[in-house]
Formats: structure tokens, sequence, C-alpha cells
């Protein structure tokens, strides 16, 4: 018997709003992006970061283009304390930079803040309290107005603090902790209470900070919550209005899009993620969604692979192989369906036109990756992926009837080898099975002459001996299929036959593909050369030599 009874629990009640309008809004520019990496992010970490892991953090931020970056608590944390004061001693911060950090609305506290902020050039004081039922009854034991004088109070002594210091700019920050969890009215009149204080106008706005501290509704709730609480907020057009989501339903960036529908202007999550619990708002996710729909994020999100390195080693924690956009395994196609729709539209696809490829959301070389690892082969691939790797590795551009004779060679050997299977396999299985041009039979001298049929003479270097074979024919290589075909005393019938230089490795090559048709059964050979002619009958050679192998092994048997 389990405990798991969902009569436990009770639904959220929704703010009652009339006549919503975001659920008509486009987002079309990018939102004022906040980095809490170093501070919600760094909260939940098993091991917080040390100041070393701050400072190559700090600096990814700044190279991804956070204008507004919250450094730590350093009223709570003496490492906060020194990392703020590194970033201010050292001269660290660029000049656009506002570096925040957060306080508790606690005069003590915010008195060591701006202490920690000294000589600062701009920053933002970012002094929360929290204001949802279950804490004010529960944790605060304060009735409304006891947790609004809290907030106020705060705001007189973050003010009082700044005016000594008129060096710094300054912008003020409010966040109702636990909004989510909050009347939306209390909200409102706690907000509006804080702004009187500060007396924000549209040349110097303050921040009001919405936080969905723990996720307790659908994207759409929260978003109303926030088109509500803009309607009533006083001094709107003096305010910047700021989110901060928490991912605990797993709609973290999902209710940060609708919120900003409903009419927020400032987002603050962290890179990829982390944060408390099941972490904060990744700012990867939502800024690459904007950029996928062709909105410029402003932030610099192409170098992927350096956003994974300095979180994760920061962190000290993983990065999911399919987490959006970043994940090692996220532009990857195994299935074969999935495969050779990509290849057909990575083939259409040009630079002047929209992107448009089938299973790929965005270009994977946008944020640093490359087409080779879009189609990895498995045991579930099929031949697209096997002739996009050989092609773009190699060069070499199966046609589809040799494509479609490799793919269980190349299927076989993932099952018995149980995993995925690198190009480099894929090209030794190509060769061992079709490029047999040399064994047991090689091509020696030959010679062609043109009459009224072409006429060919070749040796055939064999167990370290030769032979010499002849024969006639339309055209070069039906002259030595003829040879092949009365020296073999077989009847060899070209099928197939395909061409292409080679564009990786040497230019000065070719390869060409062969299908035989040898009483009555049907081979496949490829060669390489650097004439045309010779890399054909190679080909031709090679599929008579898996047809004499054959026939040498049913003799042994
Ligand atoms: O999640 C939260 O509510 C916070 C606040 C301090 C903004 O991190
Ligand atoms: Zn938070």
């Amino acid at each position: 018997m389990t405990s798991f009874d969902h009569t436990k629990y009770r639904p959220f009640e929704p703010v009652a709003i009339e006549n919503r309008t975001w659920p008509d809004q486009e987002i079309t520019t990018a939102p004022l992006w906040a980095s809490v990496d170093l501070r919600d992010g760094n909260q939940a970490l098993v091991e917080p970061m040390t100041v070393d892991q701050k400072k190559e953090f700090f600096k990814l931020l700044v190279d991804v283009g956070f204008k507004e970056i919250e450094v730590g608590f350093p009223a709570a944390s003496q490492l906060d304390f020194d990392f703020t004061r590194w970033l201010i001693e050292e001269d660290q911060v660029p000049d656009d930079v506002y570096i925040q950090v957060l306080t508790q609305a606690r005069p003590e506290l915010i008195e060591r803040t701006y202490e920690s902020l000294k000589g600062a050039k701009k920053a933002v004081v970012h002094v929360y309290n929290s204001t949802s039922k279950t804490q004010r009854e529960q944790v605060f034991r304060l009735g409304k107005d006891g947790i609004k004088d809290i907030a106020v109070k705060g705001a007189q002594c973050v003010k009082d603090h700044a005016e000594k210091h008129p060096e710094t700019e300054w912008v003020f920050q409010y966040s109702p902790e636990s909004f989510t969890g909050t009347e939306t009215d209390f909200a409102v009149e706690v907000c509006d209470a804080v702004i009187d204080v500060w007396q924000p106008t549209p040349e110097k706005k303050c921040i009001i900070n919405l936080p969905a501290t723990v996720e307790v509704a659908t994207p759409n709730r929260f978003a109303d919550q926030i088109e509500y609480f803009c309607r009533k907020v006083t001094k709107r057009d003096s305010i910047v209005i700021s989110l901060h989501t928490h991912n605990d339903r797993g709609c973290g960036v999902a209710a940060a899009e609708l919120g900003l529908m409903a009419g927020a202007d400032r987002i603050e999550g962290t890179l990829l993620g982390n944060g408390e619990r099941t972490g904060n708002m990744d700012v990867v996710t939502m800024a690459m969604n904007m950029y996928s729909q062709g909105v410029d994020p402003k932030l610099a999100l192409g170098d992927m692979d350096r956003i994974v390195s300095v979180v994760q080693s920061c962190t000290q924690l993983p990065i999911h192989p399919r987490h959006p956009y970043a994940g090692e395994l996220v532009f990857t196609a195994f299935s074969g369906s999935h495969q050779d729709a990509i290849k057909k539209c990575l083939t259409n696809q040009t630079d002047d036109k929209p992107w448009d490829v089938a299973y790929l959301p965005i270009d994977p070389r946008d944020v640093g990756r490359s087409y080779q690892e879009v189609i990895r082969v498995n045991s579930q691939s099929g031949k697209g992926g096997v002739a996009f790797a050989l092609e773009q590795e190699y060069g070499l551009a199966l046609p589809r009837w040799l494509q479609v004779e490799l793919s269980p060679i190349i299927q076989r050997f993932s099952e018995e080898d149980g995993g995925v299977v690198e190009a480099e396999d894929m090209k030794r299985l190509f060769e061992q099975s079709f490029m047999t041009g040399s064994s047991p039979y090689a091509l020696g001298n030959y010679s062609l002459t043109k009459d009224e049929r072409d006429k060919v003479t070749a040796a055939l270097n064999h167990a370290g001996g030769s032979v010499n074979i002849e024969g006639e024919g339309n055209g070069a290589l039906s002259a030595f299929t003829a040879a092949l075909s009365d020296h073999f005393n077989i009847r060899v019938d070209i099928v197939q036959y395909q061409e292409h230089a080679l564009t990786v490795g040497s230019d000065s090559q070719a390869i060409a593909y062969v299908q035989a048709n040898i009483d009555g059964e049907r081979f496949n050979g490829a060669a390489i050369d650097n004439d045309i002619v010779s890399a054909s009958i190679q080909a031709v050679l090679a599929t008579v030599n898996q047809k004499v192998a054959e026939a040498s092994q049913a003799s042994v048997a």
C-alpha cells in the first residue's frame, strides 16, 4: 500500500482576470536579461563555487552579453562579499554592466550589502521579503500589515544608504518572494508601498521582480498573474517588471515566455537552468527559442561548447545529453527515416533561404556544432545516415543502389558491436565489402585501342604470377567486362555505373561504383584511381574478385 494520495493536495486558485490580452501577444524583441547564476544558482549547489570558479563564470556571463549580473548575497556569505570586493577593486566589471546583489529586508544586512558595493560604478541592490500566505502565517507569523512593513522599511533603508554613496549609479530592485503563492492584490499592495518609498520615474526606474519562487500552476495562470499585476501596479511607466521563474513543474521557460507576453520587461535566470530544487529558468533555452523564431535574443550563445564546459566545471553538475540546444545529442538523429529527411533537406538548404530542415529547429552550426554529429549511425539507422557520414567525412557520394547494399552491413556491425558506428568504421566496412579490386586478382598494365570497337589487353596479377586477358566492346568498360567474362568463363553484365571526382583528400582522384550481374547474381564494386578509366575497370574487377572468392569458398566447403 502506498501513500500516493492526490486528495491531500489543493488546486491553485487562479487570479480573477477578465479580457486577458497575453494570449494574442507575440515575443518580437529580447527582454532585459539578468543572470542569477552566481547567486541563486550558486546557493543551490552541493558545493558552492569557489572565488576562482565565480571569476571564470562571471567572465563567461560578460562574454555572453549580460548587462545585469547578480553576483551574490554578500551579507550572507563572506565568499560572496570577497568576490564582490574583488570585482570592484580589481576593476573587473565592464562599464555597461550592473552588478546586482541580493539582501533580505533587514537593516544590518542592508548595511553590510552596501559595504560590499563601495566604489561600484553601477549596481542593482535587490531587496526581498516573503509575502505568501503560507510564509506569512507559518514562517513569519505576521499579518499582511506586518509583511508590508518589512518591505517598506527595507526599501527605505536601501534608499537611505544609496543616498550616502552618490558616486555609484544605483538601481533598486524589490522582490515579493513567493509571489506565485501570494494573493495578487496583496502583492500589488506591497509593491506599491515599496514604489512609493523609492519614487521611481520613467528616467530612473526601479525593478519589481515577480518570482515564481515555487512554480505552482500552469504557465497560463502565471501569465494571468503577471498581466493582472501590470494592470494594477502604480507608476507602471516608471518600473521595470522582472520575472524570476523556477522549474518545479518543468515549465520555468514556458512561464517566463507567457509572462513576457503578459507584459514583463526583464527576465532573470541561469545558463542551462541550475538553481534551487528543479532549477531556475534556463536563459539558454529561452533565448534560443527566440532565436529559432527569427528574433534576436541579444545574447551571444554561438559557443555552446564553452557555455556547457564552464557551467559544468563551475557547478559540478552534468548537462543532460538531451538538454535543449546544448545537450550532446540534441542535433543527432539515429532513426533511418529522420536521417533520410535531414539529408534531403540539408541538400536543399542554401544560405540565402530561411532555415527549413526537418527535425532540426535550428542550424547546429549556429551554436558551434557540425553536421558530422547530426547523423549518427547505430542499428536503428538507415542508408541515409551512412551515406551522409561517408559523404561528409570522406567525400564519397554513394549512389542509392550502393547505399542499399552497404546499409545492412553497417547495421549488422552495429548490432554486434552494440552501439554507434563511427565514420571510420563505415569506411573500413565499405572498403572491405566493395573495394575488392586487388585480391585475389589485381590489375597490372593494360592498354586500350580504339578501332571500330574498343579493345583492351590487360595483365591480371595473381598469386605471384600474371595472366593476360583480352576483350572487345563498345567502350573500355564493356571491352574489359568481355575480357573478364572470357577469361573466367562467366557472364558479367554491368547493371549500374556511377563515378565522381573526390573532393575530400585528393582533388585529382576519382571513384567509380559498379554493380554487375555475374551469372545471375549481383555484386557491387568500387575503386579509386587518378584515372577514371582505371578506376572503372578496377571497380568491375572488384565485382569479379568477389565472385571468384565466393566460388573458391564454395569449392573448399
Ligand atoms: O526564487 C526566488 O524567489 C528568489 C528571490 C530571492 C528573488 O530567488
Ligand atoms: Zn530564485
